[in-house]
């Protein structure tokens, strides 16, 4: 039930473009120019007057939180938190009637987030649930929602759910705001255009897969790695150090770029690889600063770059490269080939990367 694959994950991870049709199929329309969510026709009112949004998830569904965060902000002007599940319910948040909640789950079981979408229920707040397993505690609990329709996930590294999430979110920020009047006409084609080619520009991504096993035989030795990215791709060196984490066992830390030089820093030598997501948008002369920041250190530079840059290609040890996109859009792009490096890596090292050490599927003890 592998499909031919060594491992549910390297199959989950090529199965993205088809899981984003099925996710944005009736609901992303290229024909009529238009998104159309269920929830959106259904709850306008609870949606539109939102003050804000809060959203509530843990690990790669709060990374996909964080992207969502963004998109939402910047295409709706509507104030968005981001919030772990488990320091949400402990902490005695503020929440009120003109709260919506969005809460992120693959599962749909997790305990974390199961509790606080009953806090904030009591508190008044409007639930709107972005989950994968149909028919699960989560989306049972919610007022509306999305599936992501990703079909099962096996192995234990999430993978098409996170490209889901993100695909679900960004449809929503469109979806909303067209109705709020918060997007021109013209930004709005060009993102659903754009959108609805995201699966064709993700087979040309996974065909990277042989040339990011050859490189990953060259960083099993490191016991450290640091993954930086801005913007939209901030979130992406997060899940991309998880990623590692979770199935080689080699620690790694996600930060914003431009932290490095608060502390991070310190940590590069000649033996530290630094997975860079450097492609060609607004902080590309920022990032491509902090790779010669790191070269200048000796640090072993793998960067993430968009289709024709030969200036990083002439610094960095090891480059890959994305088909362009719109920058809202390209941490669905970005992610994928640091999917296949923490696969790779793990798969050389020999572990089990379907079913890691200490990890379960679904989290439902908190
Ligand atoms: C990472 C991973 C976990 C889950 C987290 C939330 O690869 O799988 O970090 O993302 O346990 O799980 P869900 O989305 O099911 O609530």
């Amino acid at each position: 039930e592998k499909g031919g694959y060594p491992h549910f994950m390297l199959k989950e991870i090529f199965e993205q473009p088809e899981c984003l049709t099925n996710c944005m199929r009736g609901r992303v329309n290229v024909d009529t120019d238009n998104v159309v969510l269920s929830a959106v026709i259904d709850y306008k009112k609870q949606l539109l007057n939102a003050n804000r949004f809060i959203i509530i998830a843990c690990g790669t569904s709060w990374h996909a939180g964080l992207i969502g965060k963004q998109i939402l902000e910047s295409l709706c002007r509507i104030p968005v938190e981001v919030e772990y599940a488990s320091e949400f319910r402990y902490r005695n948040p503020v929440i009120t009637s003109k709260d919506v909640v969005i809460a992120i789950s693959q599962s749909g079981e997790t305990a974390d987030t199961l509790a606080a979408i009953k806090l904030a229920k009591e508190n008044g707040a409007f639930i709107y649930g972005i989950c994968n397993a149909i028919g699960s505690s989560i989306p049972r609990s919610t007022d509306t929602g999305s599936y992501i329709h990703v079909g099962p996930e096996i192995g234990v590294a999430s993978t098409k759910a996170f490209t889901g999430q993100v695909t679900v979110l960004s449809m929503l920020a469109l979806a909303l705001a067209k109705e709020k009047g918060t997007i021109s006409n013209e930004a709005y084609l060009s993102i659903v255009k754009e959108l609805h080619a995201i699966p064709q520009k993700m087979e040309e991504v996974l065909k990277l897969n042989d040339r990011i096993a050859d490189l990953s035989r060259i960083f099993t030795y490191a016991r450290n790695f640091l993954y930086l990215g801005r913007g939209y791709n901030y979130p992406v060196a997060l899940e991309g150090a998880l990623k590692l984490k979770e199935i080689s066992y080699i620690h790694a830390e996600g930060y914003p770029a431009a932290e490095m030089k608060h502390g991070p820093i310190a940590l590069i030598d000649s033996d530290m690889p630094v997975v860079v997501i450097a492609t060609h948008n607004a902080m590309y002369e920022k990032v491509l600063n902090n790779i010669q920041e790191i070269k200048a250190r000796k640090g072993k530079v793998i960067a993430i770059v968009t289709e024709g840059d030969n200036t990083i290609s002439r610094i960095a040890d090891e480059v890959i490269e994305l088909p362009d996109t719109i920058e809202c859009l390209e941490p669905l792009l970005s992610t994928i080939p640091l999917q296949l490096l923490a696969y790779h890596i793990a798969v050389c090292k020999g572990k089990n990367v379907d079913q890691p050490r200490n990890l379960a599927k679904s989290v439902t003890v908190e």
